[in-house]
């Protein structure tokens, strides 16, 4: 790279102003709009694999496996990066089954967690050799130990527990608490133990948890963790033995200036914690996603149309819901800004994009010095995006580049009108 003045933006060590442009890595993201189109996600691939690193190194010489949760981005070339880094896979369908095995990646690393496995998703696991499966319910443990024994398999089992602990965060993403559809209660949790050690069909590896997503404290970690070694002791006091604590996954990024605790910091506390207590020499499991993989993406935007108005100024982008569905889902807020700065003062904005509704914004109140045909990069888009994007109002998906210095892989086409309209029929 040239010797010019480099600006890093926080949060994203691997995004920043070089000159008056905004890079990825060594790589311009105006080139990459340029040559694909847009809307484009863009990924830093030294980006996600410094995010895994800080969770390596906080578990320095002990027994983890590392599960990304790949529903945060689910595109094959990012399970690969993982998978080739060592990682194992924390599943939630047959699908995203599928795309670990596609990519190269492990069946036995593989963790298959959520709370509605239907029996063909149960039975292609164990046929494919899945390394745990975390039950959600009594009534799963049977439907799991039906299968097979069917297959005349053991089905490896961790029981997801609840251990009621407020993760402080937006109520659509908390899992932890009482009334969440998730995991079993603490007070049914030995019962449900007993019962899953004397089905045949099932062999018992572990006990997990997931409380949250986008925590950005440390508390509801460390409470979490005393309740699963409560729950842990009793359940191993009632004669039924557990190999591995599986913790789930939730840390935060900074979207917005937040400061979740850093991995390696976090998980110090947490060993500790297993140390004082007598477990530091259990297995440990954990489901990153978000962590892994948020802050490493940017989704890039045309700015189509400005339009001011008298209450508002609308400044439309070609991104939208469709692409970005998160601050319309959960109010969230991501960062916006220019590929290239200009000189001017800026002006309050609401970006917003195409969609014909009004829930279809991506930022309120933005204060940015743009123009028509202004390209945008919208920060924080590497997780809960793409792989939550639709094709609402008949858009096709964005495509997908992974950076890595100064080489851009396209790791996913642009969708087309007929990739949409493959699986329709006209009625003859
Ligand atoms: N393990 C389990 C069982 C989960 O349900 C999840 C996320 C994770 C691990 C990974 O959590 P993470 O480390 O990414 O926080 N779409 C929402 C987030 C939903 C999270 C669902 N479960 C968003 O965009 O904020």
């Amino acid at each position: 790279m040239t010797s010019m003045h480099s600006d890093r933006l926080p949060g994203h060590p691997h995004i920043a102003y070089v000159g008056d442009e905004l890079f990825v890595e060594q790589t311009p993201l105006s080139a990459l709009a340029q040559q694909y189109g847009t809307p484009l996600f863009v990924y830093s691939r030294a980006s996600m694999l410094a995010a895994l690193a800080a969770y390596q190194q906080g578990f320095a010489g002990r027994q983890v496996q590392i599960c990304y949760a790949m529903k945060a981005n689910s595109t094959l070339a990012v399970i690969q990066l993982f998978a080739r880094a060592g990682c194992g896979f924390d599943v939630v369908s047959l699908g995203e089954m599928r795309r670990v095995l596609a990519a190269g990646g492990l069946a036995r690393r593989i963790i298959f967690s959520g709370v509605g496995k239907t029996r063909a998703e149960m039975h292609a696991a164990l046929e494919a050799g899945v390394g745990c499966f975390n039950v959600e319910s009594e009534a799963e443990l049977e439907v799991l130990n039906e299968v097979a024994l069917r297959l005349g398999r053991q089905a490896p089992v961790s029981i997801r527990v609840n251990p009621n602990v407020d993760p402080q965060t937006h109520p659509y993403i908390s899992t932890g608490l009482k009334d969440n559809k998730f995991g079993i209660a603490h007070e049914r949790v030995v019962q449900t133990y007993q019962r899953a050690a004397a089905l045949p069909g099932l062999r018992i590896e572990g006990i997990d948890c997931h409380i949250g997503s986008q925590i950005t404290q440390e508390t509801p970690y460390l409470d979490a963790l005393d309740r699963m070694l409560d729950l842990l002791e009793a359940v191993e006091r009632a004669g039924v033995p557990i190999h591995h604590i599986d913790m789930g996954g939730g840390l935060g990024i900074d979207y917005n200036g937040e400061t979740p605790p850093q991995a390696d910091a976090l998980w110090h506390k947490l060993l500790d914690k297993l140390d004082a207590r007598g477990f530091g020499q259990r297995a440990l499991m954990i489901e990153p996603g978000r962590s892994l993989v948020g802050n490493a993406g940017v989704c890039v935007t045309e700015v189509l149309y400005l339009k001011p108005g008298e209450q508002k100024n609308f400044c439309i982008v070609d991104a939208a819901m469709n692409d970005l569905p998160r601050p319309a889902m959960y109010q969230a807020y991501h960062q916006i800004v220019p590929l290239k700065p200009r000189a001017t003062a800026p002006e309050t904005w609401e970006v917003v994009g195409p969609i014909c509704e009004s829930g279809d914004w991506i930022g309120h109140d933005r204060d940015l010095s743009v123009q028509q045909g202004d390209r945008l990069a919208v920060l924080s888009a590497g997780a809960y995006c793409m792989s939550m994007a639709s094709n609402y109002n008949t858009r096709n998906r964005a495509a997908e580049v992974l950076v890595d210095g100064a080489q851009a892989h396209l790791i996913r086409e642009r969708e087309s009108y007929a990739d949409q309209m493959r699986l329709e029929h006209l009625i003859t």
